[in-house]
């Protein structure tokens, strides 16, 4: 109905805020999407721009997938599709931003908001993982395919203990394809052990 329309449109106009973009432009009248990776993610800002921008811009970058989340809740009255829904345009917002000739970023931060709110336990599974494999290897991407490929996996573990609806573990799905698809370049990197680590002054 109108609900799960509005909640993918506000999802979407609430997703394609690039907070990278707009933190370089303001403060150092760069284009992140010109620099290092030329991701507009918040890693490329602390290979670009330092620490206190990537953090501002992790956590900004989150907090939108957030809010579309609740935004879905409160209009979908019930359907899980709604949230779900809301949430994965706000990824797409992300990725493929309205206000800035659709070159956006890959979605983590977003992700992590959405699957956070939406199914937090597993999120959480997923994330210690992702994290300690960043801590222990210093690739980012490798933390973040980490975590968008085991949440399906958590997600699908906890389903009857947490009476998660079905369509949150659809949405984990259709984001670790989309995430994977998006970090294709990385993949490669990955594998031929060029991918950039963190710390490390080189591009990418
Ligand atoms: O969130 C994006 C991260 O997984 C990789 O970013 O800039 O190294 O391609 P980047």
């Amino acid at each position: 109905g109108i609900g799960l329309l509005v909640s993918i449109l506000i999802g979407y106009l609430l997703g394609s805020i690039s907070f990278s973009y707009l933190i370089g432009r303001k403060l150092l009248k760069l284009d992140i999407r010109t620099m290092g990776s030329g991701n507009a993610g918040a890693t490329n800002t602390l290979r670009v721009m330092g620490k206190g921008p990537a953090i501002s811009v992790l956590v900004l970058d989150i907090a939108k997938g957030i809010a579309a989340v609740w935004i879905g809740v409160w209009l979908g009255a019930g359907n899980a599709w709604v949230p779900a829904l809301a949430g994965l345009a706000a990824i797409l917002g992300h990725n493929w931003p309205i206000y800035f000739g659709f070159r956006g970023g890959k979605g983590v931060a977003t992700t992590i908001g959405v699957i956070a709110t939406l199914v937090l336990i597993p999120a959480l599974t997923a994330g210690v993982i992702a994290i300690l494999s960043i801590v222990f290897t210093r690739y980012v991407s490798l933390g973040s395919l980490l975590f968008v490929g085991l949440t399906p996996i958590t997600v699908w573990l906890f389903m009857n203990g947490l009476n998660i609806p079905v369509e949150y573990f659809y949405l984990t799905i259709a984001v670790a394809l989309l995430s994977f698809w998006k970090h294709r370049t990385n993949i490669k990197r990955l594998t031929t052990g060029t991918e950039n680590k963190l710390g490390s002054k080189k591009g990418a």
